[in-house]
Formats: C-alpha cells, sequence, structure tokens
C-alpha cells in the first residue's frame, strides 16, 4: 500500500514538473498583433459585428489572447490556430490577396465547420443561432462581391 502510495506521488510530481518545463518552450508566446491594414467593404455594422464574433480571433489581426493562451499546451493550440487561419483568410489585410473564394467561406459557415467546433465550447459568445449564420452569410455576400 506504501509503495503504491510513493508511486502515484512520483507520478503527480513527474507530471507537474513535465507541466512547468513545458511553459519554458518558447513557441506560441509572441501574441503581438500584427497591424489592421484593410478589412472588406462592409455592407453593415452587423455583419462586421457577426464576424468579429465567429471569425475573428483566427481569421484576423485583432485576436484576442485571453489569460490561458499564455500557458502550455493551450498557447501551441491558440497560436497555431491563429497563424494557420490568417494564412487562409485575413479580415484585417483585405487588400493582400488573401480572400479565399466567397463560395468557399460561405459554405464553411453553412457546414458548421467555422468557427470550428472546438473552439465554440471555449467561446460560447461565437456561436451563431440559424438566423445570425443566414445574417452573416448575406452579409458576406453583399460586403465581399
Ligand atoms: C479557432 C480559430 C478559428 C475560428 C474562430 C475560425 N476559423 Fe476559419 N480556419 C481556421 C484555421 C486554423 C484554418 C486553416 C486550417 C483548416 O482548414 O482547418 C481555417 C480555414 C478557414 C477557411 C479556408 C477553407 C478551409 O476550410 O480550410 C475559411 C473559408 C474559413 N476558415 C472561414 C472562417 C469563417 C467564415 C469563420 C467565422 C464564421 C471562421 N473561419 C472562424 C481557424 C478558425
Amino acid at each position: 500500500m506504501k509503495k503504491l502510495i510513493s508511486l502515484i506521488l512520483l507520478g503527480l510530481i513527474a507530471v507537474v514538473i513535465l507541466f512547468g518545463l513545458i511553459q519554458l518552450i518558447p513557441y506560441g508566446k509572441n501574441h503581438t498583433n500584427p497591424p489592421v491594414l484593410a478589412e472588406p467593404n462592409w455592407d453593415s455594422p452587423q455583419t462586421r459585428e457577426l464576424a468579429k464574433r465567429a471569425c475573428f480571433d483566427c481569421h484576423s489581426n485583432e485576436t484576442v489572447w485571453p489569460w490561458y493562451t499564455n500557458i502550455a499546451p493551450v498557447s501551441w493550440l491558440a497560436y497555431n490556430d491563429t497563424i494557420s487561419g490568417r494564412k487562409e483568410l485575413n479580415f484585417s489585410e483585405w487588400t493582400s490577396g488573401r480572400q479565399k473564394d466567397l463560395n468557399e467561406l460561405v459554405s464553411t459557415i453553412e457546414k458548421g465547420e467555422m468557427p470550428p467546433f472546438i473552439y465554440v465550447i471555449q467561446h460560447p459568445q461565437a456561436k451563431l443561432s440559424p438566423a445570425e449564420k443566414q445574417a452573416l452569410i448575406d452579409g458576406l455576400q453583399k460586403s465581399l462581391r
């Protein structure tokens, strides 16, 4: 019994040490947002507001980095999502020729692929009702055409 308890304790200590060590890895710590260069010609403030709620954390230079995005391994995931999301589509660098084909954009929203499921669990405000989804799609179609 004593042996088992010491083993469990050792295991816990190892986990704590490992958790501490991964905090030293520099990857994902740079949370400086690049400047906002140019946005789409939004058809209404409502369209921008919906996009901001559901897409901007990963597809703009206005990413909000909550405290837990400083803690590995969450920091790695948040950083990777933001960097690869911006590469695909960046509402803050609209003139840079990075914009995705409008149909593809709309279909990711219709199919519920974007915003990603895992993200919505942590960010309930990013969850769009069916009416809001439709409003965002209509608004994007007018704004990005
Ligand atoms: C949690 C971060 C995150 C959020 C929020 C998010 N995306 Fe993405 N998105 C990504 C990442 C990462 C990629 C690139 C890799 C991939 O395809 O999964 C991507 C890719 C895309 C693509 C390229 C096609 C594709 O599927 O690869 C489109 C279009 C897109 N997102 C639209 C949106 C729209 C519209 C919203 C808001 C309704 C949104 N995204 C919200 C992270 C995000």
